[in-house]
């Protein structure tokens, strides 16, 4: 099918560290659920160059937001990087993926792993009201190289001054120590316990549902870790535990 490119607007630009950066958009995009992504694009040197980006915004609200790293030399996240609030580029209009609570199985708890710029998929979930009429305990954590990579912190607070006890926010930084975070990766903290004990749940194939987004190396070696617990993917033929994302 062909792609239906709607012309998306710049409305504003929020730089988070020197490689990270947000952009909110006004663009007439089809209906969508939380956790789906669209494709973004811009005309460049003729070509139009497109790729895939989490929606941060949660269908209710507007405008649209899509958080990015520069990839050094990447030519679409080099030409975001420029735009300006005015400035236009294209945004597909119809949704995809399948990275959605719709497809994730119940459970008592809901764990929300990501690295790097995955962190906005799982806001617009958390920003939706399906994880809480559903588990008793949200859990997100949060891997990152520096602590300046800890992008919405704000964001983050208003989620866990609205939802208390029933939500934790783990955040995990690998190359440097930093107050109120865990030194290291994710699979380091599921190996020795230290994620499971800060948020008081378990991850577990009885009682638990996880969902993985980011570096793929991550996505790999978590999964892995998870299925030595007996926990399995999810699919449609096949419920199991583990609902997964790559961004590269
Ligand atoms: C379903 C899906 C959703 C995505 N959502 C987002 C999103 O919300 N935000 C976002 O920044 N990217 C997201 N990506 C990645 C995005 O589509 C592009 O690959 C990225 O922006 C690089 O594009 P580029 O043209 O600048 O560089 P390319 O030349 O396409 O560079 C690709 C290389 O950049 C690196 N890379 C790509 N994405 C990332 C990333 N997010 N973090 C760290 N390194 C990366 C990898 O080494 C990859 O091989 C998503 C990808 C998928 C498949
Ligand atoms: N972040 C930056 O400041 C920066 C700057 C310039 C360019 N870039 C480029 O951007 C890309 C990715 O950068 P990023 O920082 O967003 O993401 P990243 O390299 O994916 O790192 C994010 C977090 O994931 C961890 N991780 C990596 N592999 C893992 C695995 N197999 N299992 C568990 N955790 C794992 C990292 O730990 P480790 O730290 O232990 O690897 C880090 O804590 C790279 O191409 C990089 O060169 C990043």
């Amino acid at each position: 099918m062909a792609t239906s490119w709607v012309e998306g607007c710049v409305v504003s630009k929020r730089h988070w560290t020197d490689e990270l950066f947000s952009l909110q958009i006004n663009a007439p995009v089809e209906p969508y659920q939380a956790g789906q992504f669209t494709r973004l694009a811009a005309d460049i040197g003729g070509e139009r160059i497109a790729r895939p980006y989490s929606y941060v915004n949660p269908p209710d609200q507007r405008p649209l937001e899509f958080y990015f790293i520069t990839v050094p030399d990447g030519p679409l996240t080099s030409h975001m990087v420029g735009l300006e609030a005015g400035d236009k580029l294209w945004v597909q209009a119809r949704p995809a993926g399948f990275f959605t609570l719709d497809e994730v199985p119940d459970a008592e708890y809901l764990w929300l792993l990501c690295t790097g710029t995955a962190l906005g998929v799982f806001l617009a979930i958390l920003k939706s009201e399906q994880p809480w009429r559903r588990f008793s305990r949200v859990v997100l954590a949060h891997g990152v190289r520096s602590a300046p990579e800890l992008a919405y912190r704000d964001t983050i607070a208003e989620i866990q001054a609205q939802h208390g006890d029933q939500f934790r926010m783990i955040s995990l930084v690998s190359r440097e120590d930093s107050e109120c975070s865990i030194r290291g990766r994710i699979t380091h903290a599921i190996e020795d316990g230290r994620l499971e004990a800060i948020a008081a749940a378990p991850i577990n194939a009885e009682q638990a549902q996880v969902m993985i987004c980011g570096n793929p190396d991550m996505v790999r070696d978590t999964t892995a870790l998870l299925e030595q617990r007996g926990m399995s993917k999810n699919r449609r033929s096949k419920p199991g535990h583990i609902t997964i994302e790559r961004y590269w």
